[in-house]
């Protein structure tokens, strides 16, 4: 049964529980046939609502700040491993309650936090640079020269500090395995000569495991490979491979408008406030049923409900004309998504909600005029 979009009031964004549980299932598999410890990043999807899904398939978290390490731990019951580019000194106390291993970015930080750390038994990690990444957008690419994030390989010398019992790196971005086997290639170059000395190793995120046409059996090899050869334990804290293709957010035309030849579909939906990487990253959505223009069909720009003069994307072309009322709906908006929206303008935040064959659709999260105003004062 096709999920009904008609019965949906908009905004909203909507998840659809069996490709969730596909994603899920997915990188269950890997952890699984790899014998590797997989988590959550909570930067990239923390909306609580739907951990009782993943809670069925057994994964930690990853968190960057102390509010994404409280809620993996009130929501989804674990302890989490943290990396932040620093922390905050007055923070620490919690943080240390709510994780189980903690990176850090600079041997300043490591010096700054590593007794209490071991105080509470939290294992210490260091975040290294491997200065390689294949990712074309440098938005997203950590390893770019002078990037603040981890230390170099130069920079590290011989010695590993005292108390470091693991090394982190995140270098990629939507990759495949094929990219992670040539960061792994860098890394035991540069950082080879620890790798005796330390219990794990976190391979960061980006591995679109949940990808069409990601070879999963590759990257399990990989990682068993890396594994068997250097007995530590493999980290690996995706973000959008869990969320990846799982949802839409469903908007309603509320006016069409034509100036110069351009016509535009005003929606109730902004991709400044709703769908923010459209404009950071840059990137042309998918809307179900459109095509990037064609030459002899309708053609429209969606125009957002804010009045920033940049919040509108072009053009895409339909089968027929568009009327008011019609619904337009985005695909992919769940990972980063979700958690990147802002209230400006004060504009209606869609509410969040989950549909599967038996129950059909259910809204998980309205808001109101009161998230708007609780975030002000
Ligand atoms: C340190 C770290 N870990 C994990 C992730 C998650 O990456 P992705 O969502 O691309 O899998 C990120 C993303 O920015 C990150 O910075």
């Amino acid at each position: 049964m096709p999920i009904d979009f008609n019965q949906i009031e908009t905004p909203c964004y909507v998840i659809d529980e069996q490709l969730l549980r596909n994603n899920l299932a997915i990188i269950k598999k890997v952890k699984e046939a790899a014998g590797v410890e997989i988590l959550l990043a909570f930067k990239s999807f923390s909306t609580w609502g739907v951990f009782p899904i993943f809670k069925e398939y057994g994964f930690g978290a990853s968190a960057s700040s102390l509010n994404e390490a409280r809620l993996a731990f009130e929501e989804l019951g674990v302890k989490t491993h943290i990396y932040a580019p620093a922390y905050q000194q007055r923070e620490m106390a919690d943080i240390l309650r709510y994780c189980s291993h903690i990176s850090c970015n600079s041997l300043v930080e490591l010096q700054r936090y590593r007794e209490m750390a071991q105080r509470e038994g939290i294992s210490l990690g260091l975040r290294v640079n491997p200065e390689f990444s294949d990712t074309a957008y440098d938005i997203y690419n950590p390893c770019k020269p002078g990037s603040r994030f981890g230390i170099t390989a130069e920079e590290l010398g011989d010695a590993l500090p005292a108390g470091v019992e693991g090394l982190h790196f995140h270098t990629l971005f939507e990759a495949d395995s094929f990219a992670l086997e040539q960061v792994l290639a860098v890394f035991m170059t540069k950082f080879g000569r620890f790798l005796p000395r330390v219990q794990w190793v976190n391979m960061g995120g980006g591995h679109l495991m949940t990808g069409k046409n990601y070879n999963i059996d590759h990257l399990i090899s990989l990682l068993a490979d890396f594994k068997g050869r250097f007995a530590v334990n493999i980290i690996l804290e995706p973000g959008s491979a869990f969320t990846y293709q799982t949802g839409y957010l469903v908007a309603t035309i509320l006016d069409i408008v034509e100036h110069q030849g351009i016509k535009t579909a005003i929606l109730d939906v902004s991709f400044t406030c709703h769908m923010p990487d459209c404009l950071e990253m840059p990137y042309k959505p998918t809307i179900q049923g459109a095509v990037d223009e064609k030459q002899g069909r309708p053609t429209y720009r969606m125009g957002g409900i804010c009045c920033l003069a940049g919040d509108y994307m072009g053009n895409w072309s339909f089968e027929r004309e568009l009327h008011v009322g019609d619904k337009i709906i985005f695909e992919d908006m769940i990972h980063y998504t979700t958690v990147k929206t802002t209230m400006f303008n004060g504009v209606n935040h869609p509410s969040i909600g989950l549909w599967n064959e038996q129950s059909g659709f259910k809204v998980v999260k309205e808001f109101t005029y009161h998230d708007y105003k609780n975030r002000l004062s």
